[in-house]
């Protein structure tokens, strides 16, 4: 059975927020900001789930094993952010399957006829399945630390 993406539940929140390890991988996650340790109280305000839903990937027994949100920045534009799996699985194929699950989501909004993301340049693991995915690099909106990448919806 494939993994499912499902909308993140407040019981989801602490799995999510224990999987980055340090201040500068939740800052590299999630933006600056946004506290390390995260409390699990405070999940959905910090990350703003009200306008920015969050996205669960689920494994075959239900366990949370991946996040990651989407929001529209132009009415024809999904953002993708907070992308992560968890550290104990990565590196078999769960961000592959909650990247194609989550712009599947994103493309099927009303309107969407592009998704962006940004990455950190420096993070290899995932500007190369970005790129695999389809998304290329913009570089009138990128910056020496970060790469704007886009792909226009399937
Ligand atoms: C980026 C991340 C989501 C990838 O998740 P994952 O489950 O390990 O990825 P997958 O196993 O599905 O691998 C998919 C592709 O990613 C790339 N990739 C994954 N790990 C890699 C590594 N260590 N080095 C280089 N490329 C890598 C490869 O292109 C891989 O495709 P392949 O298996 O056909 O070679 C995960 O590393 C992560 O959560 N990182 C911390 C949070 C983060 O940096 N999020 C991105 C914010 S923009």
């Amino acid at each position: 059975m494939k993994p499912k993406l499902c909308p993140v539940q407040p019981s989801n929140y602490a799995t999510v927020a224990s999987w980055p390890e340090s201040a500068e991988a939740t800052q590299r996650w999630a933006g600056p900001g946004v506290p390390f340790p995260l409390p699990p109280e405070r999940f959905a305000q910090v990350l703003e789930l009200e306008v920015r839903p969050g996205w669960a990937l689920l494994d075959e027994q239900g366990v949370c094993v991946g996040f990651g949100q989407y929001w529209m920045t132009a009415t024809d534009t999904a953002h993708l952010g907070r992308i992560i799996v968890s550290p104990r699985v990565r590196g078999r194929g769960l961000g592959r399957a909650l990247m194609q699950a989550l712009c599947a989501r994103a493309q099927h909004e009303d309107g969407v006829q592009h998704l962006t993301l940004r990455v950190y340049r420096d993070n290899a693991a995932a500007a190369a399945l970005y790129r695999d995915l389809g998304f290329q690099q913009v570089d009138a909106s990128s910056t020496p630390e970060l790469l704007f990448m886009q792909r226009t919806a399937a």
